[in-house]
């Protein structure tokens, strides 16, 4: 009992020390010049969200943005009839169980991105990586469209389109599929209460116990790093994950960690979708995390050595709290889907 309540006050002022640090920054870089006049955006930062940077020569407006939304539904921009909603959908939090592609969200607030965090920066930097190297977009189907120029020399005022532009504005775009109204939001904004069930998963997630927050960190629920969770003992190919971008043998079998934001809608689970269900992951942080030399040091502490050894009703109320994430709001936002 005594060390559930010391959980409790942990959790809390884990939230506590969370709030006041989502302050916008904006970098030193000048802005570009826009005399053309584009209505500003504001995107909204819980209180909990760490600081939101947005680079100042890709500052967010009403018609950048826009223009992001219809790229990301538009195949134009790839060579095989495929666009970016195929693969990340809304009603999965913009992910899709096929491929067990990434989700979109929040990713405005996170700076390491792909499974092995192959591209390290900005979104800006990402989308680059995206259009240049994924899609190898075709600028002249743009240039030559009946929409698409006007559009963009509105947003950034000067032509021909560039890839660069495009992956600008998917950025800003990305930007702003942000969850933030999940139940679990609406609970430490005080609007609603957890159910028992819930808030035991609560606690026991951010207790030395479960120890599910110091890398599935409240707020974004990741820790913006790369782990080893022990899914493998031994590691080939593309399950050498950060490895292969690193050559660095402590690298062995980390990858980013996900956000367990909206976790409910992303299965299949892990980088190769090994796991149906969110049963499955308890099970496997509760009895099933193999040793290997790069094994995140939490798995080796008193409480982890042998399993966690949950009971039933624990790894159900785990389960109960990660659907608290689920955001309906997020999923059905109409300002996110299909223009
Ligand atoms: C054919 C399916 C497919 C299409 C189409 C697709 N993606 Fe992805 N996307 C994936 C998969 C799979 C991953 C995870 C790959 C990995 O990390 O190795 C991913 C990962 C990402 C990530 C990383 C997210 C993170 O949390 O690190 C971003 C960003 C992204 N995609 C953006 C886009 C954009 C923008 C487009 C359109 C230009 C696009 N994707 C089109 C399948 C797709
Ligand atoms: C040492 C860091 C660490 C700890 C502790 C940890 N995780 Fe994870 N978690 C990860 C990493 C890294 C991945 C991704 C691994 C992969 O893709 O192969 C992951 C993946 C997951 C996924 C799959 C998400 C997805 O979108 O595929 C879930 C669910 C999950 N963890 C829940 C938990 C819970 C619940 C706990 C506590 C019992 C926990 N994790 C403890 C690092 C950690």
């Amino acid at each position: 009992m005594k060390s559930l309540k010391y959980s409790i006050i942990f959790g809390f002022a884990l939230i506590i020390a969370l709030v006041a640090s989502c302050k916008k920054k904006e970098s030193d870089e000048t802005p570009a010049p826009s005399p053309e006049a584009l209505t500003p955006y504001n995107l909204y930062c819980p209180p909990y969200f760490p600081q939101l940077v947005i680079p100042a020569d890709n500052q967010l407006s009403v018609e950048g943005v826009e223009l992001g939304r219809k790229l990301y539904y538009d195949s134009i921009i790839s060579n095989d009839g495929r666009a970016c909603a195929n693969c990340h959908t809304q009603q999965y939090a913009f992910t899709n169980p096929v491929p067990n592609s990434l989700a979109h969200m929040n990713l405005a607030w996170n700076n390491k991105f792909l499974w092995n965090g192959l591209v390290e920066g900005k979104l800006e930097d990402i989308m680059a990586f995206e259009v240049n190297v994924f899609f190898m977009t075709n600028t002249t189907k743009l240039n030559n469209s009946a929409t698409y120029p006007a559009l963009f020399k509105k947003v950034f005022n000067s032509t021909p389109i560039t890839t660069k532009q495009v992956a600008y504005a998917l950025a800003q775009f990305v930007r702003t599929q942000a969850s933030t109204n999940s139940k679990f939001d609406k609970y430490l904004r005080y609007e609603t209460t957890l159910t028992s069930s819930e808030m035991n998963g609560f606690v026991l997630y951010n207790s030395e116990k479960g120890d599910c927050f110091h890398c599935h960190s409240l707020g974004l629920f990741n820790d913006n790093a790369y782990h080893n969770n022990g899914i493998d003992s031994a590691f080939v190919g593309v399950n050498r994950g950060r490895y292969n971008v690193t050559g660095n043998a402590n690298d062995m079998g980390k990858w980013k960690t996900p956000t367990l934001r909206n976790v409910e809608l992303t299965a299949p689970y892990m980088h190769d979708g090994r796991f149906a269900t969110l049963e499955d992951v308890i099970e496997h942080y509760n009895s099933g995390v193999k040793q290997s030399s790069t094994l995140d040091p939490i798995f080796s502490k008193p409480t982890h050595l042998f399993g966690l050894q949950l009971t039933t009703q624990q790894k159900a109320d785990l389960v109960a709290f990660l659907k608290t994430l689920t955001d309906t709001t997020f999923i059905n936002n109409p300002a996110l889907s299909h223009p």
